[in-house]
């Protein structure tokens, strides 16, 4: 390219702050034109704070105008694909935060739009882009764990959900499945080589709905005037064509004394376990439990500055991309049918 990427960010957030740091850490190639909230008040905070120079409340305006190469979509989930499809035919390459959409109708629709403009739909699949991901990655390639048969994942916050719209079906789609799920769902499918879903049986409580908090933890969304409609837990075990099956447990409101974020991939020769990041893996023959790999920290800063660096990349370079709108429709799929099963006490047939 032949001068900077240009950027414009649709979400003026939490995550949207996030983004925007990202870009203005790679300031060499990339910078942020214009920003975009129905929220003025917050919008304009935001543009005042990252020093971007042009604000929109309205994204169809901001695009026409501003014609930026590339987006950031960082909005309440209900807004990703309306925001995603029009920023596409605008002609800029997406990258849309998790969950891809509310559901696979969405996520089909925006994949069609990318095919059809030809260019980049990124999914925010930030835990892609962790070290333990770079390190578990090769090792179940090349076979060192042999085949992984089943996987465990568990997301499980205590002290409720971040407030605001998260909790509110008509803007999330879904609670702590579709918020935490996808997180942990996706980092098992994409260390398993994104084996596609052939099955799902879910289960959703909504037994604490009158004692909701919102958490106390940390992450907290904007607004108020929203509904709590969502689910309290959800459970699910998803069937994939290669065989794994995979145990998922996510929570906003379990009665436990602090989170939990633990996967466990367990393999016909070796078995990995990620707490939040990989803290162990096996070594059965020799009957001594050996830890070997790098420091693999999970720094929230530091996944996001990675995979902004890699759409960057995708665009810049045609880097093959990491997240594809592909992995983001299979991981729709899961979502669609555990909700369904949920509803229906049936397991659901994805193909
Ligand atoms: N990758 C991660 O680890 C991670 C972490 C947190 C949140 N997220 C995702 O990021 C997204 C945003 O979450 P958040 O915590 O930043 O929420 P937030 O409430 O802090 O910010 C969302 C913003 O989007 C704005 N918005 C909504 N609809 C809009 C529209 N049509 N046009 C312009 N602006 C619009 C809202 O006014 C709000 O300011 C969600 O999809 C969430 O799932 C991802």
């Amino acid at each position: 390219m032949d001068h900077k990427i240009r950027i414009a960010l649709i979400g003026c957030g939490n995550i949207g702050a996030v983004h925007a740091n990202a870009y203005r850490a790679e300031k060499d190639r990339a910078e942020i034109v214009a920003c975009c909230d129905v929220n003025r008040e917050r919008g304009e905070a935001f543009a005042a704070r990252f020093g971007i120079p042009a604000f929109y409340t309205d994204m169809e305006e901001m695009l026409a105008e501003v014609r930026p190469d590339a987006v950031s979509v960082c909005t309440w989930n209900s807004a990703h694909a309306p925001a995603t499809v029009c920023s596409l035919r605008a002609g800029a390459h997406v990258l849309c935060e998790k969950p891809m959409a509310m559901n696979t109708a969405e996520a089909l629709e925006m994949e069609r739009a990318a095919d059809q403009t030809g260019k980049l739909l990124m999914v925010g699949f930030v835990r892609r882009f962790g070290n333990d991901a770079a390190f578990l990655k090769p090792v179940i390639e090349a076979k060192e764990m042999g085949d992984l048969y089943y996987a465990k994942a568990q997301y499980l916050r205590g002290k409720g959900y971040p407030a605001g719209w998260f909790g509110d079906l008509k803007y999330a789609g879904g609670g702590p499945f579709i918020d935490l799920g996808v997180h942990v769902i996706d980092l098992v499918r994409y260390l398993a080589g994104n084996p596609l879903p052939v099955s799902a049986y879910g289960v959703t409580c909504r037994s604490l709905s009158d004692q909701r908090r919102a958490w106390g933890g940390g992450w907290k969304s904007e607004g108020v005037g929203f509904a709590y409609d969502c689910e309290d837990s959800a459970s699910a075990i998803i069937t994939f064509e290669n065989g794994l099956r995979l145990l998922v447990e996510t929570s906003y409101s379990l009665d436990i004394p602090e989170e939990v974020n633990r996967i466990e991939l367990y393999g016909t020769k070796k078995s990995a376990f990620l707490d939040p990041s990989l803290s162990y893996i096996s070594y059965p023959t020799d009957n001594t439990p050996r830890i070997e790999h790098p420091e693999c920290e999970i720094d929230g800063q530091v996944f996001f500055s990675r995979e902004i660096a890699h759409f960057l990349d995708c665009i810049e370079h045609g880097t093959p991309c990491r997240a594809p709108a592909r992995d983001g429709v299979e991981l729709m799929r899961i979502l669609d049918a555990v909700y369904e099963s949920a509803k229906t006490g049936q397991t659901v047939k994805i193909r």
